[in-house]
């Protein structure tokens, strides 16, 4: 089963609340996204392999370490997910960015697939997955079902909130991904939005409502 990581560094859990406040507008959602992603990336690139390295200083010789293993690949699930890639961009400058366009269907809240464009060599990397609401999960296992398609093999899935019922059905359909959550909320509302959460991430990113 896949592990669930819950990041609780007091700076993400600061802005998490403010995220979350519903007076937050747009322009502070943005920056605060970003900086809370960040954050997270840290957590996220904990495992991440280490080789010697040798170095000169302006003193002497030594032995560094460097990231050594699998490039990595920073996925955003359109268009919430767009909201965090800067963030983990500004600690894995050299990362490449995929992109799958996945929406809900307010109906059937069944998640239905728009656009998909990833790195060519994207099987060889680690896939760090983006999207800040973990909800019925629909949408996260459709894009990891669509980068297994491609052969990756290697994925990890950010979020910013994750209801119970999301945490169940990921782990179900995909247990080697680990999820890294800021927050585990309570449920679900009859309309498949979290509860308490902090309402809909897309259209308070980018001011569409
Ligand atoms: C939101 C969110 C996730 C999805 C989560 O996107 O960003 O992608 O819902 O819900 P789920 O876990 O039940 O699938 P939405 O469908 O509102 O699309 P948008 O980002 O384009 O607004
Ligand atoms: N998508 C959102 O943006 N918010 C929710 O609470 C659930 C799905």
């Amino acid at each position: 089963m896949s592990q669930v990581h819950l990041i609780s560094h007091p700076l993400v859990q600061h802005k998490l609340t403010i995220l979350r406040d519903k007076t937050t507008g747009p322009k502070d959602f943005r920056e605060l996204l970003e900086e809370v992603s960040m954050l997270m990336a840290y957590e996220v690139t904990r495992d991440m392999p280490l080789e010697d390295q040798e170095v000169e200083t302006p003193i002497g010789r030594m032995v560094g370490k460097v990231i050594a293993g699998r490039q990595v690949g920073v996925v955003p699930i359109l268009r919430a997910g767009l909201g965090m890639v800067n963030g983990v961009l500004r600690l894995i400058p050299a990362a490449k960015v995929g992109h799958i366009g996945v929406y809900r269907d307010p109906e059937t809240l069944k998640p239905v697939e728009y656009y998909c464009k990833l790195p060519v060599d994207v099987e060889e990397r680690q896939v760090i997955l983006l999207d800040p609401m973990l909800a019925t999960g629909g949408s996260a296992v459709a894009a990891i079902d669509y980068l297994k398609e491609k052969n990756v093999t290697s994925i990890k899935f950010m979020c910013l909130l994750a209801a119970p019922e999301g945490i169940a059905l990921l782990q179900k359909e995909h247990p080697d991904v680990g999820i890294f959550t800021a927050a585990i909320d309570e449920k679900l509302n009859d309309h498949g939005y979290i509860v308490p959460g902090l309402g809909d991430a897309g259209d308070r990113l980018f001011g569409t409502k």
